[in-house]
């Protein structure tokens, strides 16, 4: 009986592993998963178990989900066309390994959004459905990761750059979404719940920007581009197109409110408020 994690060789997945063993979680039945088990060596030496499992190798999955309880499928990156495709081969490993729950990583209103994201999570929601899977959807919102990472360039120019418009996001920490996963992977009674997570304090990128000026004790403003505008701009900053291109349609999104939730979820979930955007600088500033 185990409970297996993909994506642990990245940033969710391994604090999922660790808010796990926090929960009392017994490392031999953790097992964390990823294309290369090397990057992971340090939880083996805690006794958790390491398997390589690449959702374009359905043999390594099999493999890697063998024994399963529970596992937590952490959406793929990069090339986001083909995300589907190694989702939907997760998802068949899992349920041919017999497992009694698939915690599937997703993204806020995943069901209506309109970005290219949202689409291939739409699509993976839908596979889970038709796969008749045991499921617990988690709709993440945005990492808080995602805009204290740009602290030294904001300080740098003086600005934060985006298309997001007066958008409102409801980012979390990482740590606050991976802490969630584990709690629906330990407790009973989510199967079949869909959960929209995300922070309790929704901010535009010119609140950001307030923030971070306030914090920081130097003026930092908000300059918002057009979509076309922020690709050209990532694209001469050394950004991959297409990671440029789907950054800038997800700030589209955000300008929607397509990052928005005041559910409560993740509140309820991990049992106390989350981080404030004042509290996330500052620690990132420090
Ligand atoms: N909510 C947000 O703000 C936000 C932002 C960015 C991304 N995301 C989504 O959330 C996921 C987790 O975020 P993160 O920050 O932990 O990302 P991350 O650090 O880049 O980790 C991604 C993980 O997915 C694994 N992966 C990617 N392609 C794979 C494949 N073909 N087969 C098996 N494993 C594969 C990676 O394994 P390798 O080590 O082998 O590459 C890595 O362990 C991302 O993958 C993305 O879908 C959300």
């Amino acid at each position: 009986m185990s409970i297996v994690v993909t994506g642990a060789t990245g940033q969710l997945g391994r604090l999922t592993v660790e808010a796990l063993l926090r929960r009392g979680v017994p490392a031999a039945e953790v097992v964390a998963t990823g294309r290369d088990t090397a990057g992971i060596k340090d939880l083996a030496d805690r006794g958790v178990v390491t398997r390589r499992a690449d959702f374009a190798d359905p043999e390594s999955l099999a493999a890697a989900f063998a024994g399963a309880e529970k596992i937590l499928l952490v959406s793929a990156s990069f090339p986001v066309d083909e995300r589907l495709a190694h989702h939907r081969r997760a998802i068949d490993a899992a349920l041919g390994a017999g497992v009694s729950q698939i915690a599937y990583t997703s993204m806020t209103q995943a069901d209506t959004a309109g970005t290219t994201l949202a689409e291939s999570h739409r699509a993976t929601e839908g596979y889970l459905r038709e796969r008749g899977a045991p499921t617990v959807v988690l709709r993440n919102s945005w990492y808080l990761e995602n805009y204290t990472s740009q602290l030294p360039l904001a300080l740098q120019h003086g600005a934060f750059v985006g298309a997001a418009g007066d958008g409102r996001v409801s980012a979390a920490t990482r740590a606050e979404y991976a802490e969630a996963a584990a709690v629906v992977l330990t407790a009973e009674g989510h199967t079949g719940a869909t959960y929209e997570l995300g922070g309790d304090q929704a901010f535009t990128l010119a609140e950001l920007a307030a923030t971070a000026s306030t914090a920081a004790g130097r003026p930092i403003t908000y300059t918002d581009l057009s979509a076309d505008a922020l690709v050209r701009l990532l694209a001469d900053a050394g950004v991959p197109a297409e990671l440029a291109s789907v950054l800038a349609d997800a700030d589209l999104g955000l300008r929607r409110g397509e990052l928005f939730t005041d559910s409560g979820d993740l509140r309820r979930l991990i049992g106390r408020p989350t981080t404030t955007l004042a509290d996330a600088i500052t620690a990132a500033l420090h």
